[in-house]
């Protein structure tokens, strides 16, 4: 009888023993598919390059993305590349190294990301890009990058152009345009000529005198222009339109029209592309005579990204900004509701 006994209480033992393994067997995989699956409940960690703060624009453009991440909390690590390709390829690879959730950058010039991009990809952190594209030299840009969100600046030249025609109403005399580039080699300086150019060829007497790069800035602007009006005038050549490839380069230009004793926005017409503050404030001068937006407010968007990318959401390949052309008429109005 009690050997009977024993042996119905070592299986019950056995038994008990059986159901603990089996439910910490469970628990493991739970663990397991616990971080197999996406992030979302931990902090994120963006790991952000700026190309600078080369313009009012980027100014606002910064400002927009660390609020944006203050708010949404996530833990942003913020690199100014004060507009060195070198400095933003190391702000790359130090994020990989520190191994961020997502890297997202807006790239200086289109070219020369191909290894780093592969890097990021091979340590499997999704790349993000903001307001500039990118070109592979071999291979498909898009395998590198999850999005890109920003601006179309083929049309922002597009539409500068399609102002200016319409503005002037001169169809067969000749008008001559001076053209501040924007940084040699970026997307925008690329994009906004292609499409300025492309409205002109339907407008053979526009002409394009004049164009070199501002690099973005008021201070080159002023250079450049002042270079401009010097040789213009040594060749017997009038000024007839300034098209600058952002505001800043189009006010720092305004500085040396007026310096050259010429009013600027009556004796040179002036278009020039972002719609910040100061651009509405030459028009309400009357210094600016249109100025085409491309909105820096990308941080939301940005933030919004990095979080769908940690829940496993599929992002469009392009997520582009909607903008609009603001001619000097409707300056003052627009002022108060600008918000950069
Ligand atoms: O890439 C956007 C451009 O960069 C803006 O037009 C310019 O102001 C900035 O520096």
């Amino acid at each position: 009888m009690v050997k009977k006994w024993t042996k119905v209480v070592a299986a019950v033992a056995m038994l008990a023993m059986l159901f603990v393994v089996a439910a910490c067997g469970s628990g493991t995989k739970k663990e397991a598919a616990k971080s197999d699956a996406p992030k979302a409940d931990k902090k994120i960690v963006l790991g952000f390059s700026q190309v600078g703060a080369e313009s009012e624009w980027r100014t606002a453009n910064t400002e927009s993305i660390k609020a944006a991440a203050k708010e949404a909390g996530i833990e942003l690590k913020f690199s100014d590349a004060q507009q060195k390709q070198e400095n933003q390829i190391k702000a790359i690879r130090s994020f990989i190294q520190q191994k961020v959730d997502v890297i997202a950058f807006s790239p200086v010039v289109e070219t020369g990301w191909d290894d780093v991009l592969k890097e990021a990809k091979a340590a499997k952190i999704p790349v993000i890009l903001t307001d500039r594209a990118i070109k592979m030299s071999s291979g498909n840009a898009e395998d590198y990058y999850v999005t890109f969100m920003g601006s179309d600046f083929v049309e922002e030249g597009k539409r500068a152009a399609k102002w200016l025609v319409d503005y002037m109403k001169k169809d067969n005399e000749p008008v001559n345009v001076v053209e501040l580039q924007g940084t040699v080699g970026s997307a925008p300086a690329i994009d906004r000529k292609k499409g300025f150019e492309e409205v002109l060829k339907d407008h053979p007497n526009y002409k394009i005198i004049k164009s070199q790069t501002g690099d973005f800035t008021r201070a080159k602007g002023k250079e450049v222009m002042e270079a401009f009006l010097k040789s213009a005038q040594a060749e017997g050549q009038k000024i007839d339109v300034l098209f600058a490839h952002n505001d800043d380069m189009a006010i720092g230009a305004i500085q040396a029209i007026e310096e050259a004793g010429l009013k600027p926005g009556k004796d040179i017409v002036i278009v020039s592309i972002d719609g910040v503050k100061g651009a509405f404030e030459a028009m309400i001068a009357g210094k600016l005579n249109c100025t085409v937006e491309c909105s820096p407010l990308l941080g939301p968007q940005l933030m919004e990204a990095a979080k769908d990318l940690m829940t496993g959401k599929q992002l469009p390949k392009r997520i582009l900004t909607k903008e609009g052309v603001f001619p000097a008429e409707v300056a003052a109005k627009e002022l108060p509701n600008r918000k950069y």
